[in-house]
């Protein structure tokens, strides 16, 4: 494989999925290279079913190997949600700060503050498909601290780290990420094929 597309418009998972593959000897482009590519709609009930669709798309319209990332935001006390709904938490156009604030009203007084992001990268080349999955366990706290990342990363302290992942440097973030976790997951992938 001498190039890959990353089949997403979030230019914040393009940007940690761009460093995690920096040292990998492919060329990396995104969907923002392909202007006349639609937008996905995410209406799958699963992480896996969004992350395939859009890398299906991506593959099917360009030719070129495909991979994408859909991932969640699973609360112990919330039976897992916002999961595959985390964008849209607050309603459809939701902002990352309406997400946020939504999350923080919905456990205010609760004790049980566990979460896990949940990632689902989906690979789609000429010869088939593959998942690869990763997960970062750790709490929601009770208020916003730090300006890095985006999403939900104010809140949300990963175990075994007393700072929030919007006050841990890219660098830390991509190496305990759920992300990071899938994408790693991948290139042993690549390396063994
Ligand atoms: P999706 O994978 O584009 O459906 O993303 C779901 C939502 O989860 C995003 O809109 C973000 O709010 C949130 N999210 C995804 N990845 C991260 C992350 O690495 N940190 C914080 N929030 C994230």
């Amino acid at each position: 494989m001498d190039k890959l597309i990353l089949a997403s418009r979030n230019k914040h998972k393009i940007q940690e999925m761009s460093e995690i593959l920096s040292d990998l000897d492919i060329q990396v482009l995104s969907t923002a290279d392909f202007p006349e590519l639609e937008e996905v709609v995410e209406d799958q009930p699963t992480l896996d079913g969004n992350a395939l669709k859009k890398a299906r798309y991506v593959f099917q319209a360009t030719g070129i190997p495909a991979l994408s990332d859909d991932t969640g935001l699973e609360v112990e006390e919330l039976d897992g949600a916002p999961g595959v709904y985390s964008a849209r938490y607050a309603g459809e156009n939701a902002s990352y700060q309406d997400n946020v604030l939504k999350l923080l009203a919905e456990l205010e007084q609760v004790e049980n503050r566990k979460a896990q992001f949940r990632t689902v990268v989906a690979l789609v080349t000429p010869t088939g498909e593959h998942l690869f999955h990763g997960i970062c366990k750790g709490q929601i706290i009770t208020e916003q601290r730090g300006d890095k990342g985006f999403g939900y990363d104010p809140v949300f302290l990963p175990d075994g780290f007393d700072k929030t992942f919007a006050e841990l440097t890219a660098e830390v973030k991509n190496e305990i990420s759920h992300r990071g976790r899938a994408v790693q997951k991948f290139i042993q992938y690549l390396k063994a094929d």
